[in-house]
């Protein structure tokens, strides 16, 4: 048998292991990530670019996929046979002169994650983890969320025979939207007295004392799906990194996968140089931001707090160690934005017809700042990584917009008017 092309190598000392193997971490405690043999696939795949873009647009699955697309990449070893997609991914880039102007950004494209099957990225991770935990047999697959990999999680285990999805949420931190996809996908579903951090450390011994999958994304093989969000990024620039990718950061699962997929994009030559990245966080639950400022010699945690941003509120983020290294390695910086600057961020980018989510907000409103602040210059072009759907954060939008969200008073409401039925009135009430 030929050595395998992919392995589970520690992030810290480099043991590997075999990658039919269940675990989430090194013996030696830290992270994992699926390493593979890039010299052995650019051998056996001389031209991906090729292959790639002559992939765009087929009906054929799972090459439909906007994650399969890269499937030499993500799992190579995986049968295309056993992949469970929807398909996901192919997701819009969006840029105006409107949002330029708006920003402070000529050259401002948004990547939409929130046009994925669940209405966020979580899907390029989902088909992923829940292909290898059918691959492996898995019967049992849990994940502790803020919401948005619950939701994925349910809808990837429901299209998978036998299959049964278990999620830890924290009781009332979710919205309504999320809370109905984990339950209508038919997941076992906790409301647990508790916050995101408690969930994790709970789903951890779960996963440890019974034959159950952990899908959270400290299991690496998610990461490789998540991985895709910069490969089709740079595919729809035309194989070209921009100057700058802007990504809100949680657990930290995705800006690791981000600078992943990019750095073996550049190893395989399908782009000749490294963008940088930023990280931004909502001051409520910064402790990656505040890690950053310690030049990453301390690893801080926190206690969240209550943030418009719920789907990022986490306190101890699981993925620190990779998504610092990814931090360093691109020469990136990670910011840190309020309530307010959040907000109107995603009040602003809405106004322009670009449904934003709270935590993609985040992004923006990073964005603003490092623009304000010339980190982000003139002239670079910046690819924002929008990571959900407003659509899936609703009351946040209606609650901005009426005045209702504690604490801020919104500089561009838009609350509907409530008006009697007769026409005068109607037409008092548009000013015409
Ligand atoms: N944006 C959204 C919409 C999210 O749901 C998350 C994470 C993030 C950004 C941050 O990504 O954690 O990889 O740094 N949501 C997880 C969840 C924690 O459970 O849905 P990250």
């Amino acid at each position: 048998m030929s050595p395998a092309i992919s392995w589970l190598q520690c992030i810290r000392c480099g043991a590997r292991y075999d990658s039919h193997e269940v675990r989430y971490r090194c013996d030696c405690g830290d992270l994992l990530e699926v390493a593979h043999d890039l010299a052995r696939l650019r051998e056996l795949h001389p031209d991906l670019k090729r292959l790639f873009n002559d992939r765009v647009g087929t009906n054929e699955l799972p090459y439909a996929s906007g994650v399969w697309r890269y499937h030499e990449m993500i799992l190579p070893e995986l049968p295309a046979g056993e992949i469970v997609t929807k398909p996901e991914g192919n997701t819009n880039l969006y840029r105006s002169p409107k949002l330029s102007r708006e920003f402070a950004t000529a050259r401002l494209i948004l990547k939409h994650e929130g046009e994925n099957p669940t209405l966020s990225f979580k899907d390029r991770g989902m088909t992923a983890g829940v292909s290898w935990a059918k691959h492996l047999g898995r019967k049992i697959v849990a994940c502790a969320s803020t919401g948005d990999t619950s939701a994925a999680m349910a809808a990837y285990a429901a299209q998978v025979e036998d299959m049964q999805g278990v999620v830890f949420l924290p009781r009332d931190k979710v919205s309504p939207e999320q809370l109905a996809q984990a339950i209508t996908y038919g997941a076992k579903t906790l409301a647990i007295e508790t916050d995101f951090d408690g969930c994790m450390k709970l789903v951890q011994q779960v996963c440890d004392q019974r034959p159950v999958y952990l899908l959270n994304s400290m299991n690496p093989f998610r990461i490789e799906g998540q991985k895709a969000i910069g490969l089709e990024a740079v595919q729809q620039l035309g194989w070209r990194a921009p100057d700058w990718f802007v990504i809100p950061v949680g657990n930290a699962g995705n800006i690791s996968a981000l600078g992943k997929g990019l750095w073996e994009a550049r190893e395989l030559g399908l782009i000749d140089r490294l963008p940088r990245i930023a990280g931004v966080q909502a001051l409520a639950a910064d402790p990656f931001y505040r890690s950053y400022q310690t030049g990453f010699r301390e690893k801080i945690t926190v206690t969240a707090q209550p943030t418009a941003a719920s789907a990022i509120r986490i306190g101890a983020p699981v993925s620190h160690d990779k998504a610092a290294a990814v931090v360093q390695r691109f020469h990136g910086v990670v910011e840190a934005v309020s309530e307010e600057e959040l907000m109107e961020a995603k009040a602003l980018a809405d106004r322009c017809g670009v449904a934003v989510c709270p935590n993609s907000g985040v992004a923006l409103a990073g964005l603003r700042k490092l623009r304000a602040r010339g980190v982000i210059a003139d002239g670079e072009s910046v690819v924002v990584i929008l990571t959900a759907h407003g659509a899936k954060f609703s009351q946040v939008g209606v609650d901005y917009h009426t005045g209702r969200l504690p604490g801020l008073s919104p500089k561009q409401p838009n609350p509907p008017l409530v008006v009697s039925a007769d026409l005068p009135a109607v037409l008092r009430a548009l000013g015409l």
